[in-house]
């Protein structure tokens, strides 16, 4: 099963708004030469309306780093779904980020995936176990229990619109990235095998599933090279020109 790579990054709160359309003014030079790879940045709120009228007639996607899961309402610094409307193509869905600071249940995570999919938007769900659950074997059971979770009630036709990012809590933001075999077989197994057991095989199969945590030039061949790895959700190297541009050249050459 051919898919197409994707690979995304995730500002976190980095850039003004001035700086995230002064990067992708640049960013879009570079990489117009790999449009084989899908790429997708993904600045803070305020970054959304500059960027998104930056990247106009361009091949790189937009995306918003979460959504609230509700229509409107008092929910003082949140963001709807319909304010997302028009202004990015992704939106993701449960970063450890925000299931950490900002309480994002499984439950919660659900909600948001159904909420985007209403107003169009298409869901990066990001999932994945922390330290104690990875040292104390549980890794695959968090992760099939967090997918489960999220894709309560989705329909299967929907699925071509979702993304999976599989990003290990203890591999974000601290250098100590996973080991390239084993994601793959965790994608392969547990992920695409929960979703096989969820929508059938071929839909499994056709899903796009990457990696996050720790991402970077220097080991982005190695991810890239597995087949179950369909790409990447990358914070901090996404930050500078160069090193973003090489990820997505990278990607293609061990997809190609
Ligand atoms: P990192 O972050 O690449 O800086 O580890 C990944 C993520 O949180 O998506």
């Amino acid at each position: 099963m051919k898919r197409v790579p994707i690979v995304a990054g995730n500002w976190k709160m980095h850039k003004t708004p001035a700086e995230a359309v002064d990067f992708v003014s640049r960013l879009k030079s570079l990489l117009a030469e790999y449009s084989a790879v899908e790429c997708v940045v993904i600045p803070p709120y305020v970054a959304l309306p500059g960027v998104q009228a930056e990247l106009e007639g361009t091949a790189i996607k937009v995306g918003a780093q979460d959504v609230h899961h509700e229509d409107k309402g008092a929910f003082t610094g949140c963001v709807a779904a319909n304010m997302l409307v028009g202004l990015v193509e992704y939106v993701v869905i449960g970063h450890s980020e925000t299931r950490q600071y900002l309480n994002v249940t499984d439950e919660l995570v659900n909600k948001k995936v159904k909420q985007a999919l209403k107003f169009g938007l298409k869901p990066i769900i990001a999932l994945g176990e922390n330290l104690e659950q990875r040292e104390s074997g549980q890794a695959e059971k968090v992760c099939r229990s967090q997918l489960v979770a999220a894709f309560n009630e989705i329909p299967a036709d929907a699925l071509p619109n979702i993304v999976i990012a599989y990003e290990p809590i203890w591999a974000i933001g601290t250098g100590r990235n996973a080991e390239a075999g084993m994601v793959n077989d965790l994608l392969g197994g547990t992920i695409r095998g929960t979703l096989a057991e969820l929508y059938g095989s071929q839909a499994a199969q056709a899903m796009r599933i990457q990696y996050g945590g720790s991402v970077k030039p220097a080991n982005m061949v190695e991810y890239m090279s597995q087949p179950d790895i369909d790409g990447a959700l990358v914070g901090g190297a996404s930050l500078e020109l160069d090193s973003f541009k090489d990820l997505v050249r990278l990607t293609l050459q061990a997809k190609a």
